[in-house]
């Protein structure tokens, strides 16, 4: 009787407590330190990390509600200056290491989440539509689920008119051509704002080179987005 009040209370609890969150594991294989951030989609409120630093080769947990969605990123080369925080790449503009609410300055490898979509899955993707800065994985820790990532390094082959330079001369990021080129063959936009007249450029062709699992501009392929059964947790692996 008692067992059967407390495993009642129990669930009550999962119940009314909106049932368990979600483990996300950001991890830092590249050989300097990043600066990841978080962006939660529209409506829902932000994580209480919204920015944070890891050294090169450590890792750190952050839990999310069960039917989270946004994004992540991580920012490289930041320092800090008359106490205001700045970045290389991928700087938020809030002038410190949380983001509270702010997205990625492009140009940024993002990896996006919504988890509990439709059919009880989560759905995840790395999307280079708004450029490239560093390599990316996400591993789903369920049993089943398959990893994506964008392994290359873009900026190694980065066009010239695309390429974002460091204070030494060397690409540090790698524009999106609609960005760099705004020009609505590159954004999709305009006479080309379907899938089927937003074909593949030599842009986003060098990005898909690098990264064939990737999102490399608006209207990819379906083949960069990829499921999992909704409970799942997740390592996403900076410099995988
Ligand atoms: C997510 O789940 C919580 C708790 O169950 C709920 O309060 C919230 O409205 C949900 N958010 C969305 C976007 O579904
Ligand atoms: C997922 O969403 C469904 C429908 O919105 C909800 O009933 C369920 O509790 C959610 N699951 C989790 C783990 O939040």
């Amino acid at each position: 009787m008692e067992t059967q009040a407390l495993l009642c209370l129990t669930l009550a609890f999962l119940f009314f407590s909106g049932a368990h969150s979600i483990t996300f594991t950001i991890k830092n294989n590249c050989p300097y330190t990043i600066w990841p951030g978080t962006l939660t989609g529209a409506g829902i409120p932000q994580l209480t990390s919204t920015g944070l630093e890891l050294a090169s080769g450590t890792s750190s947990a952050l839990d999310v509600p069960a039917n989270w969605s946004g994004r992540m990123w991580a920012r490289t080369q930041c320092s800090n200056a008359n106490g205001k925080f700045t970045c290389g790449t991928a700087d938020c503009g809030s002038g410190q290491v949380a983001c509270n609410g702010a997205g990625a300055i492009p140009p940024a490898s993002l990896v996006e989440f919504t988890l509990n979509g439709s059919g009880g899955q989560d759905f995840y993707d790395v999307s280079l539509v708004d450029g490239f800065n560093l390599p990316v994985s996400i591993t789903p820790q369920g049993a089943g689920c398959q990893s994506t990532s964008c392994p290359g390094n873009v900026n190694q082959v980065c066009p010239p008119e695309l390429a974002v330079q460091g204070s030494d001369g060397s690409v540090i990021a790698c524009k999106s051509a609609c960005e760099a080129l705004s020009q609505p063959q590159y954004c999709c936009t305009g006479d080309f704002s379907t899938p089927d007249r937003c074909p593949p450029t030599q842009y986003s062709k060098v990005f898909k080179d690098q990264c064939p699992q990737a999102y490399s501009y608006a209207y990819d392929d379906k083949t960069s987005t990829f499921t999992c059964p909704t409970g799942s947790n997740y390592l996403v692996t900076f410099c995988p």
